[in-house]
């Protein structure tokens, strides 16, 4: 694993580079077909689950946000690593799979709302996590302005994407980020008042990309 620090200035560069949200006009998950996507999604993710837990340093008894939960793999890792959790997933298909999986011995608030307009309180968090969800936020500054918002000062914003090499890559394949959208999304949390925001790559089963942002 290679970890990069970025504390660059600003530029005005990141408004050139390729916005990290390039998904943001997908339908959301509804119907049959959401249903086996979310029910797909219960399978190979507990590694970017532990990942998240290993950036964020998310500690027993400490309080998580999973915005775009989906059917809750990383909530789950999340519990048994000792976190309160509120799942918010927009999509009504996942949160339905998510409480059927984990509805024994898993305790987790599971909230429908978007990175948009979090249902969260003020300061609840201390860490807030988006897995391979940011390249679908609707707005990158709102779900960033409401991340900031739910966060408690020092809290701490984890964010993955799978890398892939063209943004404009179509289907599956563009699910994710390339190098230069996760550096455009550390800028826009610099931008958005956090204090420091780094990005790293990491080797695991692909190549997945990784912003950690305090506030
Ligand atoms: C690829 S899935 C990832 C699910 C889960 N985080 C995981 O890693 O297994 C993307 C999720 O983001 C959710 N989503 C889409 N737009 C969103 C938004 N604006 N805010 C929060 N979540 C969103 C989708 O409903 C979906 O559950």
């Amino acid at each position: 694993m290679s970890h990069k620090h970025d504390d660059s200035p600003q530029t005005a560069s990141a408004a050139a580079q390729p916005a990290p949200n390039h998904h943001a006009s997908h339908p959301g998950f509804s119907g049959a077909g959401g249903l086996v996507v979310a029910l797909s999604f219960l399978f190979g993710r507990t590694e970017a689950a532990q990942l998240a837990i290993r950036l964020a340093d998310l500690q027993r008894g400490e309080r998580l946000v999973d915005v775009g939960c989906g059917p809750g793999v990383a909530v789950r890792q999340a519990r048994i690593a000792g976190a309160e959790v509120i799942g918010v997933d927009p999509a009504p298909v996942m949160l339905r799979v998510a409480r059927a999986r984990w509805r024994s011995g898993s305790a987790v608030d599971w909230r429908l709302g978007a990175a948009e307009k979090l249902p969260v309180a003020d300061g609840w968090a201390d860490v807030v996590w988006s897995l391979s969800t940011v390249h679908h936020w609707a707005d990158i500054g709102a779900g960033l302005a409401e991340t900031h918002r739910v966060l408690a000062p020092g809290g701490r914003l984890v964010v993955l994407e799978r890398r892939i090499g063209d943004p404009g890559a179509r289907g599956t394949a563009g699910h994710g980020w390339t190098a230069e959208q996760a550096e455009s999304f550390a800028e826009h949390c610099r931008r958005q008042g956090f204090a420091r925001a780094e990005v790293g790559v990491h080797r695991g089963r692909g190549p997945i990309l990784s912003v950690v942002a305090w506030r």
